[in-house]
């Protein structure tokens, strides 16, 4: 006589639903052939009073059991297990068939030659303290009530539309959305027409660069610069020609003689907190840009990523909305603005190029996540974003001045640096001492910092790093600083 209430496991406290706990016990005892084929289980009543349990979510195991195939019920005899059982055995592959091990590499050859390289993230010891390079704290972001709205959209039938495939652009509803957003925040005159929605920036750098490139054109960005946008770039054969970033953006002088001299495809510019160096484009600059991209007939990505987080004025409108002619591609993330992992991101351009890359996006990818496109939706809606920012700019601007003020208080005379205006980050110069060596004695100390080695091109070693304050608080700050100056030492 088999004892149900020995073999239905029940924890309460777990966060599996009972229904589901009761249904896997069985299915189990299933497999471990406890319950053969054919066996009738007691009735609901029966075993509910059992596992002191209620009725109805006893009924509802049995109802999953068989909708996923394991039980029959025979009217007016009972629930019994099914004798043909739902699992889908392999077929048998002779034992000297049988792989003894999986292979190690390809037979066949991979031009090393098409890998991007990409720097390999790093994997961070556990208990480490990190200081990333300017990373929103991902314990501000409005996730909890992203994933209420994703929750309760997904009870409304109205919903279920977005479970089967759509277009490559996004879905209706957030271009929708964030046409008017956009117009109303930065000064965009755009429908819905103009934006095509990505996986992060870096899918737009990716399509522009698929698009618009073969080998040998001449792409112009900023030195120092962003290496995942430059890899993406020189990955499709481009030339790229660097321009001096100075306090004031990038140097339009040297991209106008470029001009002169040779022909321009791309210009790759971050208007906002550029990265590295955390400079912000001068609107004077941003005008002159937009002329000789009308003169040259270049096209220019603007990368807006760290729009929203400026502190001590309010952010310069896009070049995208002063552009008559067409030439600008803005790109925007909400990598900053809610946490990177949930990859989103859009495109704003005329309406030719963003058809292009829609149909160019679907090779690499057929879709973004309708579903989360519709939550992210609704968060843009009902306020949640903007109130969000606000809070965010407010404590980020707060530790922004404690970082600063410590890094001054403590190891002033070995570093260079200026308070940035905006954005997650310090670009900090390590005068007299090797900022690799500090960032290996640091690491032993329990201290991830970033050694500087990614902004460093061909000859050129800044020994600079940029150390980003926003998403460590103020005694997190401390410890790390103090960490850096122990390891100065
Ligand atoms: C200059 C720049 N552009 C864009 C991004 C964001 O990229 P993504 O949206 O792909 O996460 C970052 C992230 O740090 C960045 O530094």
């Amino acid at each position: 006589m088999i004892s149900f209430e020995e073999i239905i496991i029940i924890d309460k406290s777990l966060r599996i639903p009972v229904f589901m706990q009761i249904t896997n016990s069985i299915i189990h005892n299933i497999r471990s052939g406890l319950l053969k084929s054919g066996l009738k289980l007691p009735g609901s009543r029966e075993l509910a009073s059992t596992l002191k349990i209620h009725r109805k979510t006893l009924q509802t195991a049995y109802d999953e059991l068989m909708a996923q195939g394991w039980v029959e019920i025979i009217p007016r005899k009972g629930t019994f297990i099914v004798r043909d059982l739902p699992e889908i055995k392999p077929a048998k592959i002779p034992f000297s068939q049988q792989l003894k091990r999986y292979p190690d590499g390809t037979a066949f050859s991979i031009d090393e030659k098409r890998i991007p390289l990409y720097p390999s993230s790093n994997s961070t010891a556990p208990g480490s303290l990190i200081l990333d390079d300017g990373l929103p704290d991902i314990r501000l972001a409005p996730t909890e009530y992203l994933l209420k709205e994703y929750k309760s959209l997904s009870n409304l039938s109205a919903f279920r539309k977005y479970y089967g495939y759509g277009g490559p652009r996004g879905t209706a509803y957030l271009l929708e959305t964030l046409s008017v957003f956009l117009s109303e925040t930065r000064g965009l005159l755009i429908s819905e027409k103009n934006i095509l929605i990505t996986r992060g920036a870096q899918m737009g750098f990716y399509l522009a660069a698929r698009l618009l490139l073969k080998p040998g054109d001449n792409v112009i960005v900023g030195e120092p610069g962003y290496f995942a946008a430059n890899i993406t770039f020189r990955n499709e054969g481009a030339h790229i020609n660097r321009v001096p970033v100075d306090e004031f953006g990038i140097d339009v002088d040297i991209i106008e003689s470029l001009c002169k001299k040779k022909e321009i495809k791309l210009l790759y510019v971050i208007p906002h907190h550029n990265y590295p160096t955390t400079v912000t484009l001068i609107p004077e600059r941003r005008l002159r840009l937009l002329e000789l991209a009308a003169r040259y007939k270049f096209a220019i990505i603007e990368d807006d990523y760290d729009y929203d987080f400026q502190y001590n004025c309010s952010p310069v409108l896009p070049m995208a909305s002063l552009d008559q002619h067409g030439n600008t591609i803005y790109i925007g993330t909400l990598t900053k603005t809610l946490v990177p992992a949930i990859r989103m991101g859009f495109v704003v351009a005329p309406e030719n190029y963003i058809n292009a890359i829609s149909n160019l996006r679907r090779a690499l990818d057929w879709q973004g996540d309708s579903m989360m496109e519709v939550a992210i939706a609704q968060i843009y809606k009902n306020g949640t974003i903007e109130r969000h920012i606000k809070k965010a700019v407010k404590l980020y601007r707060e530790r922004r001045d404690y970082f600063c003020t410590q890094l001054k208080e403590k190891i002033d005379k070995h570093i260079t640096f200026k308070i940035p205006d905006g954005g997650m980050a310090v670009w900090t110069k390590f005068n007299d001492i090797d900022l690799k060596m500090v960032a290996e004695k640091a690491l032993k100390k329990g201290l991830m910092m970033n050694d500087g080695s990614l902004f460093n091109n061909g000859n050129k070693n800044y020994n600079s790093a940029r150390l980003g304050f926003a998403s460590l608080n103020l005694d997190e700050q401390n410890k790390a600083i103090e960490i850096i100056k122990e390891s100065i030492q």
